[in-house]
């Protein structure tokens, strides 16, 4: 008589739920949100390659997961990389936690307004997607759908002069009432910056943001040259100096905001020079590691130059991912926000993420000015937020 064991039900059954578990475990991604704060994304059940619902998207860091999810390592670290160690990339993040925001009662918040000019054009928020190359990697749209969701939204778009569409695509996939600045580089190769202001100026576009931040070369971006290694010349001018700055300035009628300022002397000699505004900004981190933070800048600026604030207007960027981030630059003494890499992981789902990273950020923003006791944006000043902990580790 056999004494075999027959494989009964409840072994079946086990097996089943077996195969189901490892089943489970191939397909949940596990994704490091690279320390990220925790909101409670859950992103068990997404595909790794594929977009998520955009019902599974709460804010900004949540988009940032998300297109970790879809794009290859290698554009993804593209995107994300900062310089070196990324000291200054981690600080534009972790410097609002050091910020505390002012809310009082007793005022009458029952209308919020949120429009503003910047550069004596109309917006609806005070926030704007900053130049940020090669939009294509993130979907086909590349910078059309940014142009597109700004014009909709009603917001600044500068797209930038090394994007993946043209200067006239980009200018031809915005609306009628759309103002759009563009983004230039110092290229060594006069003929092409003097071709470029031209082609941009007849496009329509309304202001140049030159950056001035990587003359002649870029930050060394370890996580990305990872996949790339060394990346070929930038074709900067090395040799750009207070001279050239003067020679540039003749070769365009338009209004020139210099981007990169990351010391108040260099924002008070814009001043001198008669800019109508500057951009501070450490370029998301890109550039200069240990770079101070906008919110470092701004405060030395108002320290040591407050007259910059009083007579040309300042824009800032760098880590903005939430509605307080924009009102405490805000509250720091800079006109307009921008955001680089949140528009461009946004574009993963094409102009329907951007859209929706917009609105986002507008609620955020409408709902936190409210809590605080402001009915305007242009309204935030400086007694709104408390910045003494930054200023004890921050005093030159
Ligand atoms: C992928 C990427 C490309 C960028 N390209 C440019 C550029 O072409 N010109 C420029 O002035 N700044 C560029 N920047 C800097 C942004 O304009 C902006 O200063 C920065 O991204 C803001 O920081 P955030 O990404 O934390 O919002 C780039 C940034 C990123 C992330
Ligand atoms: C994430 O979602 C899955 C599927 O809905 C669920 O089983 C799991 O418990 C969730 N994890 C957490 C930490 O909430
Ligand atoms: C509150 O402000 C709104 C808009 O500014 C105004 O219309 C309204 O009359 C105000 N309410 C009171 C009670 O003052
Ligand atoms: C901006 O809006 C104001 C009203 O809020 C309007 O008077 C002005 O004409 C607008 N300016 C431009 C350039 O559209
Ligand atoms: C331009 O028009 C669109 C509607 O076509 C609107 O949504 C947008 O807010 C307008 N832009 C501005 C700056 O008011
Ligand atoms: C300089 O730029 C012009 C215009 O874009 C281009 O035609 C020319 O080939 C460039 N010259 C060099 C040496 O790259
Ligand atoms: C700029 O143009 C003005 C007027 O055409 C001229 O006087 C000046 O010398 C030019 N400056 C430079 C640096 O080319
Ligand atoms: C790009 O965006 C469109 C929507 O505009 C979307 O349908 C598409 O899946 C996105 N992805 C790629 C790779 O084009
Ligand atoms: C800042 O704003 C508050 C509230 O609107 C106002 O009472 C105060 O006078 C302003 N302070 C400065 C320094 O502008």
């Amino acid at each position: 008589m056999s004494t075999r064991p027959s494989f009964g039900l409840s072994n079946f059954l086990l097996l089943v739920s077996w195969i189901t578990f490892i089943t489970q475990l191939c397909v949940a991604v596990e994704i490091d949100m690279e320390g990220l704060p925790d909101t409670g994304l859950n992103t068990s059940t997404w595909v790794t390659g594929q977009l998520p619902p955009l019902s599974d998207i709460w804010d900004l860091n949540d988009i940032q997961i998300a297109a970790k999810n879809v794009l290859s390592p290698r554009y993804y670290a593209s995107y994300r990389t900062g310089a070196l160690d990324e000291i200054t990339y981690q600080a534009n993040l972790n410097i609002w936690s050091q910020l505390r925001l002012n809310g009082y009662s007793f005022r009458n918040v029952s209308n919020i307004n949120t429009r503003t000019t910047i550069l004596g054009y109309n917006f609806t928020m005070p926030f704007f997607i900053a130049p940020a190359a090669e939009a294509g990697h993130t979907n086909k749209s590349a910078e059309l759908s940014l142009a597109s969701a700004a014009g909709k939204a009603g917001i600044l778009y500068v797209p930038s002069i090394s994007s993946t569409k043209s200067i006239e695509q980009i200018a031809a996939a915005g609306l009628p009432n759309q103002t759009m600045f563009h983004q230039e580089y110092i290229w060594s190769n006069q003929t092409r910056v003097i071709d470029e202001l031209q082609r941009m100026e007849k496009a329509g576009f309304k202001a140049i943001v030159l950056t001035v931040d990587n003359t002649g070369v870029n930050g060394i971006r370890t996580r990305s040259l990872r996949y790339t290694g060394d990346e070929d010349d930038t074709g900067h001018d090395a040799s750009f100096d207070l001279n050239s700055l003067a020679n540039f300035r003749n070769l365009t009628s338009l209004p020139i905001v210099p981007k990169g300022i990351k010391t108040w002397q260099d924002a008070k000699t814009c001043l001198d020079l008669g800019f109508p505004a500057i951009y501070v900004s450490n370029h998301g981190g890109r550039v200069l590691d240990t770079a101070p933070t906008s919110v470092e800048v701004l405060l030395d600026i108002k320290k040591y130059a407050p007259e910059v604030f009083e007579q040309m207007e300042v824009y800032a960027d760098g880590g903005v991912r939430r509605g307080t981030d924009v009102i405490k630059l805000l509250a720091l003494g800079a006109r307009a926000v921008g955001l680089g890499r949140s528009p461009m992981f946004a574009n993963i789902w094409g102009e329907e993420g951007v859209t929706h990273m917009i609105q986002l950020l507008s609620t955020e923003l409408q709902t936190s000015i409210q809590l605080m006791g402001a009915n305007d944006v242009s309204k935030i000043n400086s007694t709104y937020i408390n910045t003494k902990l930054v200023e004890s580790m921050w005093a030159q």
